[in-house]
Formats: C-alpha cells, structure tokens, sequence
C-alpha cells in the first residue's frame, strides 16, 4: 500500500481507492456469485484481487486445515468448471486471478499466501484478507466456531495479515453463471448490494490507515453480517433494502446453537435448535463493550442494518477470569 499525500486527500473526499494488495476466499467455491460479485466490484474500485476458493461447497469447515495430496482433481469442481484429472490447483483461462484449489477454506488462504502470490504474482504484499460475503449469516459464537469463512479469515489473521470475514443472511448457492453474471450490472442483486458494502468497508479502513500499511492493528479481525437485501423475490426480505447501513456490535450474546436428539419413530438421531437461554457458557460477557448491541440482534432477516464485530485471535481468558482459575490449579501446578 503506497499513498502520495495528494491522493489521501482526495480519497477522504471520494470513493476512489488507492490499490490494495486484496486475496478474497470464501467457504461456498470459487464458483459463488458472492464472491465473484465481490471480487469484481473490487477489482472495479481499483485493487488489485487475487480470489482464491475451493473447488466445491465447504460450508462448516471452521479453521480446518486440509487439502487434497493428489497432484490432479479427483472430481469435477462443484458446476463443471473444471473435470476430474485437472490439475489440483488452477486458474480460470480468461482471468489468472481466479483460481481454485481442493483444500478447505484455511488451506485455500494458506495456499494463496504461500505459493500462488509468491509463484506467479513476484510475492505481492497482501494488504487485506477478505473473505466471503458468505451464503448465509455467521453471527454469534457458534458460527464463528463452525463457518469456514470465518475460519480462512482466522487463518489469514493468524499469519499477521488483516482480515474481514463477511457472510450474508440471503442463502442461495447461487452459481455465478446463473446468478451473478445474468445480474452483473443489477443494482439491487443481492449479491452486487453485498460486494458494494465490502468495497465501501474496505475504502473506509483504508482511508482511515492513511500511510499506516497495517489495516487493522496485528491478530485482529472483524465479523461481518449483512440482512436480506435487494430484488431477491420473497416476501420475507425487505426489498426497500439496498444500503444497509453498518452499526458497530459485539459477537456474543449468542444467537444460536444446536444439540441432537434421537427421533423414536426414525430410530435416528436429528436437529435440535437451541435458544439464547440454553446457551448460558456462550452468552457469559467477559469481552469488549457490554454496551454495544449483539450482532445477531443488528443483522437479523428483518432489518436493513449490516453489524460490525471485532474480534481478537487471542483466546486467552482476561487476567481476572484467569487469576480465578488459577488459584482453583495452585495445588497441581509446578511453576
Ligand atoms: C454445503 O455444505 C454444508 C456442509 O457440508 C451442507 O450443510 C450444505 O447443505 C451444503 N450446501 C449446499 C447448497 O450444498
Ligand atoms: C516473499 O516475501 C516474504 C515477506 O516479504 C518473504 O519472507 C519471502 O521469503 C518471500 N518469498 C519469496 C519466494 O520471495
Ligand atoms: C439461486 O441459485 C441457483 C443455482 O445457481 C440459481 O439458478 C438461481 O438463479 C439463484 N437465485 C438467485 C436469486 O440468484
Ligand atoms: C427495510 O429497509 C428500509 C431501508 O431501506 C428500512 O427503513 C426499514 O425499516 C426496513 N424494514 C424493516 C422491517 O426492517
Ligand atoms: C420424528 O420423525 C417422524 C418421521 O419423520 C416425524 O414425523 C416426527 O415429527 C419426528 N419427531 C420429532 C419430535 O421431530
């Protein structure tokens, strides 16, 4: 991230971003319309993006770090684009941008930051890490445990590089052939709403740096949840919402969670969905502004507001919660 003076001054008074150095993962392939709105609109704003996803549909991969040893695909990625033989890795022919790999979402970031920008683009700085606008909401702690969107942005956050992990509460795995590309120049396609909100979130942080090459201060990453948005025809969605504005929140309370039961008649066991109240552990606020709403509250299916969490990589419980425990160890600790 390079800036002459003059051009700051003239980013605080327009949109007009100065290139970032952008790798965009997600969870849901490489092939969502999401994520190919996203890079776009990117790309439009004047960065230079390197999307790099997963062959298929790799929804709830949390931070899992795996990926396929064999040197060539051993199925088709999930629309066709790609058969089964090709190589592991690669690029789409018309943009050497796009590319996918058989890993899960941690895998496809590390794989990016670790061979493909080395590799083939003379070991670029990557600025910022973005990833998603996920197909589906990831708002609370037990999504933020479970979603591969969050988990490659933790990857990324893990290595030193912001990251930004958005996801949406609009759920359709949409194709970008029959979603995105059909709807490219529609601007209240859900998918185009999204990738605009990403574009301006990114403008504001980088306005917001100046000449400070970091983003966000190192082992911190935000969570991102828009509402249903735009022209997606369903009663539910509010249709009148085209911008929806970001409100600043926190990530717990919890919102969901799930348990399992064994169906009697089926012999099999099924879902349970959880309420706030089972989720006394999750809902404990140790953490942040007990002030600010909960994001699961802000980006809920009726609203038009997106909610921004903060987050820190750093599990470690606060020194009061740990003196606590620590004195219940003393008779087993050593040192
Ligand atoms: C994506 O994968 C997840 C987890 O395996 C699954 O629950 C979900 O139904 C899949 N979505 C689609 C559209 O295939
Ligand atoms: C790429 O850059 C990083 C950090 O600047 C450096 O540590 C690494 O050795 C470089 N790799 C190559 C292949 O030049
Ligand atoms: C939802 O996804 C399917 C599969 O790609 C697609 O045919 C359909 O157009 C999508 N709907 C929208 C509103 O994008
Ligand atoms: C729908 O979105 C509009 C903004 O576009 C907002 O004013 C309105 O409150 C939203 N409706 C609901 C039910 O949240
Ligand atoms: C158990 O499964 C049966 C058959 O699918 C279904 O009708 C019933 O609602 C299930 N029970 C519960 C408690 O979900």
């Amino acid at each position: 991230m390079k800036f002459s003076l003059a051009a700051v001054a003239l980013a605080a008074t327009t949109p007009i971003a100065n290139a970032l150095n952008i790798l965009i993962s997600n969870d849901d392939g490489f092939t969502s319309s999401n994520i190919r709105a996203t890079y776009q609109a990117l790309k439009t704003a004047g960065h230079n993006v390197y999307l790099i996803a997963s062959t298929t549909n790799m929804s709830g991969h949390g931070g899992q770090f795996d990926f396929s040893t064999d040197p060539k695909l051993t199925a088709d990625t999930e629309f066709g684009d790609f058969k089964a033989g090709s190589p592991v890795i690669g690029h789409e022919e018309s943009d050497n941008h796009i590319w996918y790999f058989n890993g899960t979402p941690a895998a496809c970031v590390g794989v990016g930051l670790d061979y493909v920008i080395p590799r083939f683009f003379s070991n670029a700085t990557i600025d910022l890490v973005v990833a998603g606008p996920n197909e589906g909401a990831n708002a609370g702690n037990a999504l933020y445990q479970l979603s591969g969107t969050i988990g490659a942005a933790n990857f990324a956050i893990d290595r030193g590089y912001p990251a930004i992990a958005f996801s949406a509460q609009y759920d359709n795995h949409s194709y970008y052939k029959d979603g995105w590309l059909p709807n490219k120049d529609n601007k209240q396609y859900y998918s185009n709403i999204y990738a605009d909100k990403v574009v301006e979130l990114v403008a504001t942080l980088e306005q917001s740096a100046g000449e400070n090459p970091q983003l966000l201060p190192l082992g911190v990453g935000l969570n991102v949840n828009f509402p249903y948005v735009g022209d997606v025809a369903e009663s539910t969605y509010n249709m009148t919402c085209t911008n929806p504005e970001y409100v600043f929140t926190r990530m717990s309370p919890a919102g969901i969670a799930w348990s399992c039961f064994f169906n009697e008649t089926t012999g099999a066991f099924d879902w349970l969905d959880l309420t706030p109240n089972d989720l006394q552990g999750a809902n404990m606020p140790y953490n942040g502004d007990l002030t600010l709403p909960g994001e699961t509250v802000i980006s809920g299916p009726q609203t038009c507001k997106s909610s921004i969490s903060v987050f820190t990589v750093d599990y470690d419980a606060p020194l009061l919660v740990n003196n606590k425990v620590h004195s219940l160890l003393t008779p087993v600790l050593k040192g």
